[in-house]
């Protein structure tokens, strides 16, 4: 195991640190998030079934390169390291997910004991490290047995999800305190059901919509399963949200940002904290209401509303939309790519997306304003880079300057008022990033994927430094 040290240091001398004033509040929990699929491997072992994303990337051409999560980073048999490196860190809190096919391979009856097993151990190899589990019941890796029978078009799947929430819940719900039922489903709905990127791989705005709905109803069954299996529990979810600006300022520009709004941030946000569906924007609305009879949709909403004690916020960049003809894009908008974006002035990283750290203040403030969340964490913000190892050491000082920005974004948002009382970096570790294989690298713990040696980057060495302190190293 690389040991997190100094080497490769000096960022101090390279001046992109930043000075900042005050720490965070105590206890504010600093952690590092991942996901299943993306960091465990052994896709076949101990009975796990195969996952929607086990199918997808054997596709030729789905996955850059044709890579897979087959191994990725072979997690499941180096827990015990990679959780000591999470300890040398000092990471007080990790948010991993939970692979529902490894629980329960065909996503309906039998509990693969194994399985299940597998997190027994890391939830308490954690514990012992004194990290605090945040668990994802939902990162994407749907057991391909229930997209067989419709996938998340099924209104079935939501039933099967509380019901392997409970089962999850009562084997390890004495330890885990922290639950996220849902992983971004904009992600998994739009991406997944819409442009095809991600797994199922399909592409139908009507679909789309139906599945968002099930995806919701079935965040709103599993923490009434949760509540119901532990009362003691802290329920939330996670959102990929982006605060959008409209790309000029023309009229048409203006309106379709606040059509990009609904379809990114209120579409999820306004359901969950109970205020029911976006009505504004006539595209989605009238898809909603034929595809679901409205005193169904009544009942739904107040499933969907169940009470929450947080919301995880993952941010990576703000959005700026463009309005574009309907006969080429349903939605009548898009948002400006990075070649735009670096012509006005943005920096981009490693994935294209900019670098927009008030984003996430005004993300975090508009949220406390609007939806007055109980409590937030930060359960996703990290950049990608194309890192390199030269000598044995990992030197990335644009990573730590994005988030040293960001976090002083959050720091600034703590001082404003928003409950915000945790950070989850993405990632650990780099990983096996969708459909770009694992070409893009988000961890502060760089992965050799020949060796699977793991080496600590200079930003673990700056975030250590940061869990110790509680401040933003000045
Ligand atoms: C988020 C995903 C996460 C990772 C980051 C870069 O959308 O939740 O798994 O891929 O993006």
């Amino acid at each position: 195991m690389g040991q997190v040290s100094a080497a490769g240091g000096g960022e101090k001398d390279q001046g992109w640190m930043t000075m900042s004033e005050g720490g965070f509040p105590a206890g504010f929990l600093w952690g590092a998030a991942t996901a299943a699929y993306q960091i465990e491997g052994a896709v076949r072992e101990d009975g796990r079934g195969p996952s929607i994303w086990d199918t997808f990337s054997h596709i030729p051409g789905r996955v850059l390169h044709d890579q897979n999560g087959d191994i990725a980073c072979d997690h499941y048999h180096r827990w015990p390291e990679d959780i000591a490196l999470m300890r040398e860190i000092g990471l007080s809190a990790y948010r991993f997910s939970i692979a529902w096919p490894r629980v329960q391979p065909e996503g309906r009856g039998q509990v693969n004991r194994a399985g299940i097993d597998f997190y027994d151990r890391l939830v308490d190899g954690l514990l012992e490290a004194g990290i605090r589990p945040f668990a994802t019941l939902y990162h994407w890796d749907l057991p391909q047995a229930l997209q067989d029978r419709g996938g998340w078009l099924a209104r079935d799947t939501a039933k099967r999800f509380s019901d392997y929430a409970a089962i999850v819940a009562q084997r390890l719900g004495d330890r885990v305190t922290h639950w996220i039922t849902q992983n971004e489903p904009y992600t998994a709905t739009f991406l997944g059901h819409y442009r095809g990127v991600n797994a199922p791989g399909l592409r139908d705005l009507p679909t789309a919509i139906q599945v968002a709905h099930h995806l919701l109803l079935s965040h709103g069954r599993a923490a009434q399963a949760l509540r119901a299996t532990r009362g003691d529990c802290q329920i939330g979810i996670s959102l990929d949200l982006s605060p959008v600006h409209p790309a000029s300022d023309s009229e048409a520009d203006a309106e379709v940002a606040e059509q990009m709004d609904i379809h990114l941030n209120r579409w999820f946000l306004d359901p969950i904290f109970g205020r029911g569906y976006p009505t504004e924007f006539e595209t989605l609305r009238s898809l909603l209401d034929d595809a679901i009879p409205g005193t169904t949709l009544a009942a739904d909403l107040q499933e969907i509303a169940a009470p929450l004690d947080f919301l995880g916020v993952n941010y990576y960049a703000s959005k700026f939309s463009r309005r574009v003809p309907v006969e080429d894009e349903p939605l009548g908008f898009e948002a400006i790519g990075p070649d735009e974006l670096a012509a006005r002035g943005f920096e981009i990283t490693g994935i294209g997306w900019p670098v927009i750290p008030h984003g996430l203040h005004d993300l975090l403030m508009r949220v406390h304003r609007d939806y007055a969340p109980p409590a937030i964490y930060v359960t996703e913000n990290g950049a990608a880079f194309h890192d390199e190892v030269i000598d044995g050491a990992v030197n990335d000082p644009r990573r730590i300057a994005y988030l040293d920005a960001h976090l002083q974004a959050v720091h600034d948002a703590i001082g404003d008022g928003a409950p915000v009382k945790g950070y989850f970096v993405w990632s650990l570790m780099d990983n096996f990033e969708w459909d770009l294989g694992f070409s893009q690298r988000f961890g502060i713990v760089y992965v050799d994927y020949d060796t699977q040696q793991r080496i600590p980057k200079a930003s673990a060495v700056w975030y250590q430094r940061l869990c110790a302190e509680n401040a933003l190293p000045g």
